[in-house]
């Protein structure tokens, strides 16, 4: 039997999950998961919490609390908004977890046992002080590129430039601000060049498949050569190092998360995990974003390769662009985002709103862009207007001339017969897309057939017909309801809160894997009842239907006569509601107020900035220079201009004017009377017609103002300085 095996990126316990990590990953995933349980496949959805690496035990000390207490906080908030939206893995656990840490140890060990690892020795950065070896993160200087003054040991975050921590100037421990030194260590390494060849033959020969974006980057890393990558770490927060001699070190974050997929699988099936992960019946998935294709299609199949024992390898890797927000990109760190929690807070019951948004502009090829106002017009003028909107007019007429029953289908008109056979082909057209992980054009897909529906609804008419012909108007609402019927089915994947609510209005159940007999033994996916979630059952019987149940599955999206003449169907429910600009307009404030914040955040980071250093200069460069002490006698503005002083100077060897452009920092009256210094020999230059003679010292502070220097007491004029 074939089996899927899915697994999303482990989100970083580090922070909670935003609309960016949505559209890129869990949103395309539970699409398809989704769709696979619908067709009775056997599918295994894993995901967790990634809860090692430096960034955590950074947060942790900023925020005076340990490591553990970050994760804690994090996962169980993660945790709740996949929940909320729909997203329900099978196991959603952590790598804190001791059954990862005992996988991933025995992982490392028997790679160890093995001679698959080397070792290399290396200087890296130490804290005198605080006796520990520093991550790069731990690092912060000045950026050689912009001046930052917070720039850390691997990326200025405000230039964007990749940076090592040997580049920054004045760099200091984040621990405890001394310098670091250099201090030797021995870190163990996994080869990666050795598998160059291998993954060469099975992506680059064996997948040409895979999406543009993946191959290209897994080419462009063999194309560079691959190098031996480290799999250890000098930190005291993580899977320790579990051979002798390794005290202080941790297994590289990098190493054990993916393995956390395996680990979780063992957790929710410590007897039968191997049937998942080391039979060749196993298809893999792992959805994943584009800043984690090395991870998943070059290191960790490596690592499996290496470790042998017969794992899968993906059978597809499907990773997603970015997605920004309002233009711009979605950062943690500087707090531009809209995050999922905050999201369910403010729009409770429109889960599916977001899932239906995101996948309508999931970055699939290319980076993309959320909006609010586009959310509001997907709900609004799509989700409304044309899906809900169908629905609740098959459904109300259906009550009002029908007494809430399936009218009979007479014999059939054009019009219906066109409708009708639109609904199988745009069937096997999402269904292509799906298994094709074009989520955004299956989704297309079904939309097209709420189009279809609602503009047949419109053009009948049949609350017209009603008042001459009612075995047409039964006709007619016949059809809009079996069409109800089969967007049950093909929305679920999309929008399962809505589907879940049009099943109930129908009188239907869904019913995973129809393939299967009654009674027989399986390993099958059920929806229970009333929940519209897949519940995941290793093995059970398929039950009998309960008396007049319909079972709506995937196979029968699209066939005639769904729903038989007679069934009593349900009360009719608001599908999806209108969103009011007033909750567009908070949300968008709420980013106004965002946009403040990192505004003054990048002021209050700029006024501390220093000018990086100019080039070195010789004494002899500098001795050319005539600095003098000089008083202003006289100053005033120099006409139509708004920058430019004329002030004349006694500089105790001649009295001269010298046009400067301080008008923006001082008033004429501030200047006279005031010692200053001056460049007195600069070459003299017409500006605005007059004459200028020399040059003002000004200090430019980090925020552009300037001020002139004076001398500390009053000396005579005409010192030189120097
Ligand atoms: N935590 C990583 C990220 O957010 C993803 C880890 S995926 C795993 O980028 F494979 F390592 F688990
Ligand atoms: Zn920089």
């Amino acid at each position: 039997m074939n089996r899927t095996l899915v697994t999303c990126a482990l989100p970083y316990a580090n922070g909670p999950v935003h609309i960016g990590h949505l559209a890129g990953v869990y949103v395309p995933a539970d699409i398809y998961v989704r769709y696979l349980r619908m067709r009775g496949r056997d599918v295994l959805y894993v995901c967790g919490s990634d809860e090692h690496g430096v960034p955590i035990t950074i947060k942790a000390r900023e925020q005076g609390c340990t490591p553990q207490d970050i994760v804690d906080r994090y996962h169980k908030m993660i945790k709740d908004s996949f929940t909320g939206l729909g997203i329900n893995f099978d196991i959603y656990g952590r790598t804190s977890s001791p059954v990862h840490a005992e996988g991933a140890s025995e992982f490392f060990r028997k790679l160890y046992d093995e001679g698959k690892f080397v070792t290399r020795e290396s200087e890296q950065y130490y804290d005198p002080e605080a006796h520990t070896f520093l991550a790069d993160r731990y690092i912060v200087g000045t950026c050689p590129r912009c001046g930052n003054e917070n720039a850390y040991g691997d990326q200025c975050e405000k230039c964007g430039s990749t940076l090592s921590p040997e580049e920054l100037i004045n760099p200091r421990s984040k621990l405890s601000g001394a310098a670091p030194v250099k201090k030797k260590t021995t870190h163990w390494y996994l080869p990666l060049q050795d598998y160059e060849k291998w993954i060469s033959e099975w992506i680059l020969e064996g997948h040409k498949e895979w999406r543009t974006n993946v191959y290209g980057q897994v080419k462009s890393w063999l194309d560079g050569g691959l190098q031996p990558r480290a799999v250890t770490r000098d930190l005291d927060w993580g899977v320790p190092v579990p051979v002798e001699g390794a005290e202080g070190k941790v297994l590289y974050v990098w190493f054990d998360a993916p393995i956390g997929y395996i680990s979780n699988t063992r957790e929710l099936l410590p007897q039968s995990w191997e049937k998942w992960w080391k039979s060749p019946d196993t298809r893999l998935i792992h959805f994943i974003g584009k800043d984690n294709i090395v991870f998943h299609c070059i290191v960790f199949p490596s690592m499996l390769k290496a470790y042998g024992d017969g794992y899968v390898l993906p059978d597809n890797v499907p990773a997603n662009e970015f997605l920004n927000l309002e233009g711009d990109k979605i950062s943690t760190s500087r707090g531009w985002a809209v995050w999922a929690h905050e999201y369910l807070e403010d729009f409770p019951g429109k889960e599916d709103v977001m899932r239906y948004t995101l996948t309508a502009n999931a970055p699939q090829t290319a980076d993309n862009d959320f909006s609010w106002k586009d959310f509001q017009a997907r709900n609004n003028s799509e989700l409304v207007a044309i899906f809900g909107n169908f629905v609740n007019r098959a459904v109300v007429l259906t009550h009002k001339y029908f007494d809430g029953k399936v009218p009979v289908c007479g014999s059939l008109e054009e019009a219906d017969k066109e409708v009708l056979a639109e609904i199988p082909a745009l069937r096997d057209s999402m269904e292509k897309n799906l298994e094709g992980f074009r989520f955004r054009e299956a989704l297309r897909d079904a939309m097209g057939m709420a189009r279809a529906g609602n503009k047949y609804i419109s053009d009948t008419e049949p609350w017209k017909v009603a008042k001459t012909d009612m075995a047409r108007t039964g006709t007619i609402l016949n059809i809009c309801l079996q069409l109800c019927a089969d967007l049950a089915i093909a929305f679920e994947p999309f929008t399962p809160f809505a589907a879940e609510r049009l099943r109930k209005m129908l009188g239907v159940t869904l019913f995973a894997g129809s393939d299967h007999r009654v009674g027989e033994a399986v390993t099958v996916n059920t929806y229970k009842a009333g929940e519209g979630r897949a519940l995941h059952t290793v093995s059970g019987e398929v039950p009998a239907p309960a008396p007049g149940e319909i079972r709506l599955d995937w196979e029968i999206l699209g066939r005639p006569q769904i729903l038989p003449a007679g069934h009593a169907i349900g009360e009719a429910e608001l599908l999806f509601a209108k969103i009011e600009d007033e909750a567009i307009d908070a949300q968008l404030r709420k980013l106004d107020a965002a946009r403040e914040r990192i505004e003054a955040a990048r002021k209050a980071e700029e006024a501390r900035r220093v000018a990086p250093l100019k080039d070195e200069c010789t004494f002899e460069d500098f001795e050319k220079m005539d600095i003098r002490t000089a008083t202003v006698l006289e100053a005033e503005r120099v006409p139509k201009t708004d920058k430019l002083l004329k002030l004349s100077i006694d500089t105790g060897v001649d009295r001269r004017v010298i046009v400067s452009g301080i008008a923006e920092f001082y008033s004429p009256e501030d200047m006279v009377g005031k010692q200053i210094c001056i460049l007195a020999n600069l070459k003299p230059r017409v500006i605005r017609g007059i004459d200028s003679r020399g040059m003002i010292l000004m200090a430019r502070q980090q925020d552009g103002t300037m001020r002139f220097v004076t001398p500390a007491e009053v000396l005579n004029n005409g010192s030189q300085i120097g």
